[in-house]
């Protein structure tokens, strides 16, 4: 006898979903192309016509990474698993892994790390500031990590994190070097092989601007012949490189590892398609154009950056200092009440004292800009900061 079923009334409406600008550090809003190839039917995960979509998506990626490497896919998930799949699988129990960690990305990637058993050099720095070339060195030369994490956008922070000659030092002191690029991939340079980068992870809905749930995830030879020497199984299952990149067809076959973000994916083939079609030269000079759109705006109401030294100040995701006595919440409320305009308050080290707005992808138009724009003259009227 089976027991009574528990009820379920279902909501008494429809889904409802307003429209929103979403200029925050993502999700950013989609192309409609891209929402558009997420309504198609469903294929199923091992059927032919959804491999050619996954080939499309590692020649995409590859673009975006600007790599030849074969060993590009997507993990399914959001920029954490792709951050996870990068650990579990790069890091052994006992090796050293040495993080630059200025906001909160480098804080989990410790976290990360140390539960897979890696001794963690928390290399720590104020937030608002990138890592010096030689800081950097220094850390590396003295600890000969197995791994080198650096976060190249610090959405916590909006700091833009300097690559250069780090790849020929990471080699030369047998390091893989690892770079989170979740909000910056698209937006800013990236050159993996150039720049002699051994492991990227990314997410969909910022700069790519596709829905979340997809981590582009890019490994070297280097990295890949490490996985392979591995002496010990990765801690996880679901993210072992191994058995996902068996599915993406890195090794030469396919077999089934899990079953794939079917709708997703046609979704992030669309993202990439818009990339290529735009060029990646074009999207980083639009980007670069409405940051400075953006700031020369909120310069004239006398708002300043968060960080200090120009250099290092990331586009795709923008830190605004808090004045001292304004109420950085009701500015926020008052941007969604008022023009349902999404701009995002600080994280983690940042918390109370920045605003963040993102200019990511399909947003980065100069339009939204001046919705923002608008959205913060009002707030700050509404609280006696500006006539
Ligand atoms: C998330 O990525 C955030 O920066 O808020």
């Amino acid at each position: 006898v089976l027991p009574e079923i528990l009820p379920y009334a279902g909501p008494s409406t429809v889904i409802d979903v307003p429209s929103r600008l979403l200029m925050g550090p993502g999700p950013a809003n989609s192309h409609p192309r891209v929402l558009a190839a997420q309504t198609l039917p469903l294929l199923g995960h091992m059927h032919p016509p959804f491999f050619k979509i996954m080939n499309e998506i590692q020649e995409g990626l590859q673009y975006v990474f600007q790599t030849s490497s074969k060993y590009t896919l997507l993990i399914s998930g959001t920029g954490h698993a792709g951050m996870e799949a990068t650990i579990t699988n790069l890091v052994e129990p006992g090796d050293t892994i040495v993080v630059g960690n200025n906001g909160i990305w480098g804080s989990r990637v410790c976290d990360m790390a140390a539960r897979y058993g890696a001794n963690v050099v928390n290399l720590e720095k104020e937030a608002g500031k990138a890592f010096s070339f030689e800081e950097l060195s220094q850390a590396v030369t003295q600890h000969k990590p197995a791994v080198l994490f650096l976060c190249q956008g610090e959405s916590s922070s909006g700091v833009h994190q300097n690559l250069a000659g780090l790849g020929k030092l990471c080699k030369d002191n047998g390091t893989l070097l690892l770079v989170d690029t979740v909000c910056s991939l698209g937006g800013v340079p990236m050159f993996a092989d150039n720049w002699g980068i051994d492991a990227i992870y990314s997410g969909s809905q910022k700069v790519l601007a596709a829905p979340p749930g997809g981590a582009p995830l890019f490994l070297s030879q280097r990295a890949v012949d490490k996985l392979k020497a591995r002496k010990t199984k990765p801690g996880s299952y679901n993210l072992d490189l191994n058995l996902v990149g068996d599915y993406w067809g890195w090794f030469g076959s396919r077999s089934y590892h899990h079953t794939g973000m079917v709708s997703m994916w046609y979704a992030m083939r669309e993202a990439l398609a818009l990339v290529g079609e735009e060029g990646l030269d074009a999207m980083w000079a639009r980007h670069q154009r409405e940051h400075e759109h953006l700031w020369a705006g909120l310069t004239e109401m006398g708002l300043e950056p968060f960080v200090e030294n120009p250099d290092e100040r990331l586009i795709t995701v923008n830190t605004i200092k808090v004045p001292e006595g304004v109420d950085w919440a009701a500015l926020v409320k008052n941007a969604m009440d008022t023009y349902s305009v999404e701009i995002a308050g600080g994280l983690g080290p940042t918390v109370g004292r920045v605003w963040r707005v993102g200019i990511m992808g399909y947003n980065a138009q100069p339009q939204n800009i001046e919705l923002v724009l608008a959205a913060f003259r009002d707030g700050l009227r509404k609280q006696g900061r500006l006539p």
